[in-house]
């Protein structure tokens, strides 16, 4: 094993833009044991007397996630959201088509902004745009979001809510591009199916934000014509287009999957230019962002059919090393491309693809965990724009790629800094300087590694501390450089 050296470069003032609160969101969907069995169990000796788990709520809230996504998903479009509000014991149970499960409608809307505020995180609600129509998007606004002397407002404080919810995010669908989806649309009859939605919708309350849906991956046969179709209709009625990408490792050639970040930034720099080029196109004074409101890794053939029962196990990866190295580059990507990128959900936030499973009475924290909640809480105020000069590594997908791939904020507010390093070098250590080019922090707050010597490791129930980050001790400045030795296979966090 030989010792690589690497240089960062920092400065405070070179700033990228104000990191959005809103890149450190979930999404939450009816789909397998996400909702029940995850986030509202009555059975569990965890539940409060709402129901809600609260081991969930609290592994939750040490992630510090703003914002959750929800109902779905795929489940979106099949979706009465009227099934859901009411009391309970007259809720329909309902065969559910996009995972083909049996729905209770248990929970719903209202428990799930009560479900927000427990963890402090804002709603965003999809509406429906598959079996959906606009007049029953308009309603659901005019449900959750108006005082109240109006037929929908005043069905609400019947059920028990007479506070308005104010939800501000709205999803106008759910990946309108797939086949897959109930009542897939072209990306024309889309586009104005979402910008008439949209029109009523903010009719009815002109504070809300709404969220286009873009395409389901850059691997769809539409990307990025679908982006640009939909934006060159629904333009003006829309703040937030979606981006959606799963990754994995199916090939098991490692080396190109710890560049992942290489194709997260294809993506967002794609779709960049196409936000460009229809503000350009239409002449338009009004900006939309980008909403990546559903990334995580996904990839290891777990049921996604439920055979018609409630809260069937499906999706429930387990995660390792790799894909908590791939999940700190996706995080430092949404810092790098803050300028740009203004919300992000990780999909999903327990049980169905999540670094968070439960069991009726226990909790297991999977690696990927552990550094989403590094990142949300402590990157604040500005991306920096990181000068990183380290030596390449070379993978079969993306030829070479840097050994390192780093992202930092600097909170002028605080002064605090921080600093997020992934080593995807699988053999090596890299000897690396960080230089401080403006006022350099007189002392290090702390300096966290995770990272082991199996990149297929894991934790279980049994063993839940295998790869967790580890304080490293001894660290100290000199003069403006903190020198680190960052193992191969690795996520540091400095905070300073
Ligand atoms: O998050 C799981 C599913 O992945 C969502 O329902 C869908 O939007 C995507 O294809």
């Amino acid at each position: 094993m030989s010792t690589l050296k690497a240089q960062v470069f920092l400065d405070t003032e070179r700033t990228l833009a104000p990191i959005s609160p809103l890149l450190f969101g979930g999404f939450a969907e009816h789909m397998g044991r996400c909702i029940y069995e995850g986030i509202y169990d009555p059975a569990s000796p965890h539940a409060d007397a709402r129901g809600l788990r609260t081991d969930v709520i609290a592994a939750l809230r040490e992630q510090a996630y703003t914002v959750i996504r929800y109902p779905g998903g795929n489940f979106l479009s099949g979706y009465n959201w009227l099934d859901g509000v009411g009391p309970k014991e007259q809720r329909p149970r309902r065969r559910e088509l996009a995972w083909q499960s049996l729905e209770t409608n248990q929970f719903g809307t209202n428990e799930f902004v009560e479900f927000c505020a427990a963890i402090d995180a804002a709603p965003m609600l999809g509406v429906n745009m598959g079996t959906g129509d606009i007049q029953s998007a308009a309603n659901l606004v005019d449900y959750c979001n108006t005082p109240g002397g109006t037929y929908w407002s005043d069905l609400r404080a019947s059920h028990g809510y007479p506070t308005p919810h104010n939800v501000r995010y709205w999803c106008v669908g759910n990946e309108m591009d797939g086949p897959w989806q109930i009542g897939h649309l072209d990306a024309v009859a889309y586009g104005n199916k979402a910008l008439e939605a949209a029109k009523m919708m903010k009719w009815l309350d002109p504070t809300i934000k709404t969220v286009l849906c873009g395409s389901s991956s850059d691997g769809m046969p539409t990307y990025p014509d679908w982006d640009r179709t939909v934006l060159e209709i629904a333009w003006e009625a829309m703040d937030y287009h979606s981006m959606h990408y799963y990754a994995g490792n199916r090939a098991n050639d490692t080396a190109s999957y710890l560049a992942s970040a290489v194709t997260f930034e294809r993506f967002v720099d794609t779709l960049e230019g196409t936000l460009r080029y229809v503000k350009a196109k239409r002449r338009s004074t009004h900006d939309v962002y980008l909403s990546w409101d559903e990334w995580q890794v996904w990839y290891k053939g777990d049921p996604l059919q439920g055979n018609w029962t409630e809260a069937p196990h499906l999706a429930e990866e387990i995660y390792n090393l790799e894909d908590a190295l791939v999940v700190a580059q996706w995080l430092n990507v949404f810092l790098r491309k803050s300028h740009v990128l203004k919300i992000a959900c990780v999909a999903q936030i327990v049980n169905v693809i999540s670094w968070l499973h439960t069991r009726r009475d226990a909790l297991l924290k999977q690696p990927s965990f552990y550094v989403f909640q590094q990142v949300s809480n402590l990157a604040r105020g500005n991306a920096l724009d990181v000068f990183v000069k380290a030596p390449p590594v070379e993978t079969p997908q993306y030829g070479a790629v840097p050994a390192l791939d780093v992202s930092a904020s600097f909170d002028p507010e605080t002064q605090k800094t921080a600093i997020f390093l992934v080593n995807r070098s699988q053999t090596e250590t890299v000897s690396t300087n960080i230089v401080w080019q403006s006022a350099a922090p007189r002392q290090i707050a702390g300096v966290t590694q995770l990272t082991g010597p199996d990149v297929k490791a894991t934790n279980t129930y049994e063993h839940p501390d295998a790869v967790v980050p580890h304080p490293v001790a001894g660290v100290q400045m000199d003069g403006n450089t903190l020198s680190l030795a960052l193992p191969p296979l690795s996520f540091t966090v400095v905070s300073a």
